[in-house]
């Protein structure tokens, strides 16, 4: 099951709750470092930003970012993640580590000012689009006029032929194609866990018109990104912009 609402969103949270084989992984560190290369033309990351890392993992995008931005706040459902983070950031005034409860009231106590929020291959993992909604609503809360929610990573599980065919190329073009052929390997043999989750609690699906209604449903601005970010040729990503 790819579609509709997660059957059962606590059996993502189980599979987040523990090592899994992206928690230090070198491919996804160099993901991280070609999509803050790719994105500069639609996102300027400045020493003067404050930025919500909203379902961090293991704390990718601040290991990259640290001391090139004001602060970055680290938020997760995962206790594992949390502490992995907790780890790593120790003795960083600029970082800080929150733990999430899913619950979207929480996000009250992360702002104000956020000057951007990451969400980086998180929103499939929401219950529903009710959810998505009064996430966007809770980050607008949070940020400052004008602040951007960057969500990364959009969409189907699935790959077309085509989208097989642009995800080798981008592997190719930013030297990660080793990492990967290496990592599908280990996904077909050592991530079972991942395939069983997938089968019984699917994906969020986001149809892509649900971009357009949000925008006047909740007042933002929304932009798709005209370009490939992650090795996912299969999924979009979006800027949404809080007027
Ligand atoms: C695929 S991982 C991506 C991690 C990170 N963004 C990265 O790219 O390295 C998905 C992460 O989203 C977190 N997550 C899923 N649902 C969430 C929610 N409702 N609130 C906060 N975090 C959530 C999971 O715990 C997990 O760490």
């Amino acid at each position: 099951m790819n579609s509709g609402a997660p059957a059962n969103p606590s059996a993502w949270a189980g599979y987040w709750n523990a090592p899994t084989i992206w928690s230090n992984s070198a491919l996804w560190h160099r993901q991280m470092q070609v999509l803050l290369e790719q994105i500069r033309p639609f996102v300027e990351f400045s020493a003067t930003d404050r930025v919500l890392d909203f379902g961090c993992g293991s704390g990718f995008f601040a290991a990259q970012m640290q001391g090139r931005v004001k602060q970055i706040v680290c938020a997760d459902l995962s206790q594992h993640s949390v502490e992995l983070c907790r780890q790593k950031f120790a003795g960083r005034s600029d970082v800080a580590v929150v733990k999430l409860t899913g619950d979207l009231a929480d996000l009250a106590a992360l702002g104000p000012g956020c000057t951007k929020t990451l969400c980086l291959s998180v929103i499939q993992y929401f219950p529903s689009l009710e959810y998505l909604d009064a996430f966007i609503a809770a980050v607008g809360k949070v940020s400052v006029r004008g602040a951007q929610l960057i969500l990364v990573d959009v969409g189907e599980a699935q790959r077309t032929w085509r989208e097989r065919l642009l995800t080798v190329l981008f592997t190719i073009r930013h030297g990660m194609f080793w990492q990967v052929a290496a990592k599908l390997v280990q996904l077909q043999f050592s991530d079972a866990d991942y395939k069983a989750v997938l089968g019984s609690a699917g994906h969020l699906e986001i149809p892509h018109e649900y971009f357009a209604a949000v925008q006047a449903r909740l007042g933002v601005q929304v932009t798709e990104i005209p370009r490939q970010l992650t090795l996912n040729a299969n999924r979009k990503s979006y800027i949404i912009e809080f007027a």
